[in-house]
């Protein structure tokens, strides 16, 4: 269990209102819920901006029938298999898959693969979001 500790933050009482208007609308308990979030989001974007491991999560939207498309993701992910934790393919409908790509690496490394497997010939959409291995916020 972690020590758990307060302090006082001055603030405009305008500001103090909007923000907690802004987590009431978002399902906040109370502020520091709200600001503990926002300070390990920030601590997040911190370890990307240091070029630390991350966890990424690529999904890409394609054509069942443009059939080089999984070819040529499946061939990314053998040559990156060192950062490729695992993927999942899901048939959305007659003749549209989703494929979700987890990654964990350097965020260099991250970035670069998914912005291959997006540029893809035949990739309708595609989307990188990166999150935390967890390690610094313990
Ligand atoms: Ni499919």
């Amino acid at each position: 269990m972690q020590k758990i500790t307060r302090f006082g933050v001055s603030l405009p009482l305008s500001l103090l209102s909007r923000f907690d208007r802004l987590i009431s609308g978002k399902g906040y308990a109370n502020r520091s819920e709200a600001i503990r979030d926002i300070m390990r989001d920030h601590m997040v974007e911190h370890e990307w901006e240091k070029g630390g491991e991350v966890v990424g999560i690529v999904t890409i939207v394609f054509e069942h029938h443009a059939s080089s498309v999984k070819d040529r993701v499946l061939n990314l992910q053998h040559e990156s298999q060192s950062i490729v934790l695992s993927s999942m393919h899901l048939h959305l409908d007659r003749h549209t898959c989703l494929e979700v790509i987890v990654l964990r690496g350097k965020v260099c490394e991250v970035k670069a693969f998914s912005e291959k497997v997006i540029a893809t010939c035949g990739v309708k959409h595609g989307r990188l979001v990166m999150t935390t291995t967890g390690k610094e916020l313990k």
